[in-house]
């Protein structure tokens, strides 16, 4: 059977979860592409709703207050946008956030909004309503723990935290952030995984049923064909 027919035939839910800057969003994006499927950035979400946060003041001191926040969660609007050359972006309340959600300042506290249980609660939400036709390729946490349980194909992404900083110094060296050192970034990927293992609610954790792949040696390449590798089993 080739990938042709089966897509037509077949539609799966693909959840791919792992610690940040493992690549997630870029392996993603391209299984989803390769698939014809949509593709959902989690992350990009609960970044959104943080940069809401930091807007209205509602963290203070690395104290998110969620009496305020749990108020004021109906009035924030998170939604995609597609760009004219075919690239998503995160929509805060309609305005096109993209860049902002990408700062250091939403980076250093997007863990602590991910934590608030009523925040996960309404991302989980349209989470699920975003994946109810399937045929979608979704990345974050919680995805093939929480999200999706049943999804036909799970994949766990890994690597050392060292190369997880160095991608990460690349990327925004590349979009012109000369500021940022890498002992920085390395402290603040070190720091989210801490808690994103660690939180109560949905703490980032492979499913039992998920497939590990650890990226630290893997060239962009051998990793798509890896994964094409693995969905072509399911399909
Ligand atoms: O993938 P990312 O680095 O853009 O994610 C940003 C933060 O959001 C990260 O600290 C963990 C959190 N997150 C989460 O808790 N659950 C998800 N499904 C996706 C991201």
């Amino acid at each position: 059977m080739n990938l042709g027919d089966s897509t037509m035939t077949k539609k799966i839910t693909i959840a791919v979860d792992g610690f940040s800057s493992c690549g997630k969003s870029t392996m993603s994006k391209e299984l989803a592409k390769r698939l014809g499927y949509v593709y959902v950035d989690t992350g990009a979400m609960y970044r959104g709703v943080t940069l809401y946060c930091l807007r209205n003041n509602l963290i203070s001191d690395n104290i998110v207050n969620e009496q305020a926040l749990s108020k004021e969660i109906d009035n924030i609007s998170i939604a995609f946008g597609i760009a004219e050359n075919g690239a998503q972006y995160l929509m805060l309340n309609g305005e096109n956030v993209e860049k902002e959600i990408r700062d250091m300042e939403v980076s250093s506290k997007v863990s602590l909004v991910a934590a608030v249980p009523i925040v996960r609660e309404a991302m989980v939400d349209l989470q699920r309503k975003m994946g109810e036709s399937k045929g979608i390729v979704m990345d974050g946490r919680d995805i093939g723990t929480t999200v999706f349980p049943n999804a036909e194909l799970k994949i766990f992404v890994t690597a050392s935290s060292q190369i997880r900083a160095q991608r990460r110094l690349d990327e925004m060296r590349s979009k012109g952030n000369k500021q940022v050192s890498f002992e920085e970034i390395l402290q603040n990927v070190e720091e989210r995984d801490r808690i994103d293992q660690t939180r109560a609610v949905s703490p980032l954790r492979k499913a039992d049923d998920a497939i590990v792949l650890d990226n630290s040696n893997m060239s962009i390449d051998e990793q798509n064909q890896w994964l094409m590798n693995e969905v072509n089993k399911k399909l």
